[in-house]
């Protein structure tokens, strides 16, 4: 099935369409566009990726984009193999500024910044530290992540994919940072699409990364030389400025410490040009018109910790105050896609 929409204006276009493969049965799904005023957008997706789309491969690779979280210089590779799944365990890297060594294990290179502490740890808030339980871990592909569709109006990985895709045609070819990949169902499609030079699987837990590598040695034919997990902090990013083409982000805003910090990361690493997309819960109509519910849902949120809840307009505004611009969305019920750019 091909999906083609052309918006002009305040044209408002909703088809609706069911996807093909849930564990659960999900409620027909319909697509918003609701552009700013004066914004033309086209968005086109097919099913499969390579279709339509000619990808031309950039240059960008993990090892002269990768930086150390402390002080953001490049890292050096010790050896002259380049870095990828396979090559991880047992690699070393350098900050060229602080010296600092990071060292990958079994399954994922940590760029956190309290990488190699001995005796130091910092707890994170509840919506972070909830998936570094083994358990949750566990079972976020086995059922967790299917009740997005359910009661969010989630439509799903792949179609969820698709409609990335059209926001990604600009960067197709270059490298791509799934954000907060948890067990990497995205990741590992940006991988065997082709469409990108590397794909770099992040996540701030440790047992989640873990799930990813698992998930990957189980796939035949896997393409693990453009491939990478890292562990870092979203407010944290360990890349160097302006050296990302795409930044994608699913489901997890609204679990983040803090959305401001770490949408001015995703805008400070992006390149001019570059995209961030993200997937996250919206929750606006009577929330912010009706000066009670607009604060309750804030005391709701200094409570909970948890953005979860956050309307199109704050969307927005996020990612203009973060330097990022052209933005546009996609609804479904509390399920929003929202993409912006790094301007040129
Ligand atoms: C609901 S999962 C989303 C996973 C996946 N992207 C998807 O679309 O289903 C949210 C993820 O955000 C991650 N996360 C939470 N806080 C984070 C932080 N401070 N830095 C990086 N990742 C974080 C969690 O570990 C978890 O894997």
């Amino acid at each position: 099935m091909a999906i083609s929409v052309a918006v002009t204006g305040m044209y408002t276009l909703t088809p609706t369409f069911r996807h093909p493969t849930r564990l659960f049965s999900p409620a027909p799904f319909t697509t918003k566009f609701r552009p700013r005023a004066s914004s033309t957008t086209f968005v086109e997706t097919q099913t499969n990726p390579t279709d339509s789309i000619v990808v031309e491969k950039s240059a960008s690779r993990s090892s002269n984009s990768l930086a150390c979280p402390v002080c953001y210089d490049s890292l050096t590779l010790s050896s002259d193999s380049q870095l990828s799944v396979d090559t991880i365990p047992g690699s070393t890297l350098q900050c060229s500024t602080c010296q600092k060594t990071y060292v990958g294990n079994r399954t994922h290179l940590d760029l956190t910044t309290t990488s190699g502490a001995k005796s130091y740890g910092e707890p994170m808030p509840a919506s972070t530290e909830l998936f570094r339980v083994p358990l949750i871990s566990f079972l976020y592909e086995r059922g967790w992540r299917q009740t997005f569709s359910i009661w969010g109006g989630f439509p799903g990985p792949e179609k969820e994919f698709e409609l990335m895709k059209g926001f990604l045609k600009p960067v197709l070819g270059g490298n791509i940072i799934d954000a907060s990949c948890a067990s990497g169902l995205f990741s590992r499609l940006f991988a065997k699409s082709g469409l990108f030079s590397l794909v770099v699987a992040l996540d701030y837990s440790e047992n989640m990364l873990q799930q990813c590598y698992e998930f990957i040695q189980r796939e035949e034919n896997f393409p693990k030389e453009n491939f990478i997990l890292v562990r870092a902090d979203i407010s944290r990013l360990p890349f160097v400025s302006s050296s990302v083409d795409a930044v994608h982000a699913g489901a997890a805003l609204h679990c983040w410490p803090s959305p401001s910090a770490a949408v001015a990361e995703i805008s400070r690493v992006l390149r001019p040009g570059g995209v961030f997309v993200a997937t996250t819960y919206i929750l606006d109509g009577p929330f912010t018109v009706i000066p009670f519910l607009s604060t309750l849902r804030q005391n709701i949120r200094q409570v909970s910790g948890s953005y979860i809840s956050l309307s199109e307009r704050e969307l927005e505004d996020l990612c203009r105050g973060c330097g990022l611009v052209g933005f546009k969305c996609i609804r479904n019920g509390l399920f929003v896609m929202i993409s912006a750019t790094k301007p040129n």
